[in-house]
């Protein structure tokens, strides 16, 4: 959670924070983050502007995990 975002898509009220939670949560394309958070659903105007974010969301998650291979995988049992 950030205190800085930004409105993406006017028509859903979906955030540039909203398209992170949704990739952090395991989407990883603009297709499957419009599904799970409706962005660019209505006048679609917003479109160009949610793939940057998802673009530049991913490659950051990219980066970070190119230091913890199985990130998910890991269990201490
Ligand atoms: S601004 Fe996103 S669908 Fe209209």
């Amino acid at each position: 959670m950030g205190y800085h975002f930004m409105y993406v898509c006017l028509c859903t009220g979906v955030t540039d924070g909203k398209i992170r939670d949704a990739i952090y949560e395991g989407c990883c394309s603009y297709r499957e983050v419009r599904e799970a958070t409706g962005v660019a659903s209505q006048c679609g105007k917003c479109a160009c502007l949610a793939k940057q974010v998802v673009r530049e969301t991913l490659a950051d998650l990219q980066l970070s995990q190119a230091a913890i291979p199985y990130p998910v995988e890991f269990s201490a049992a």
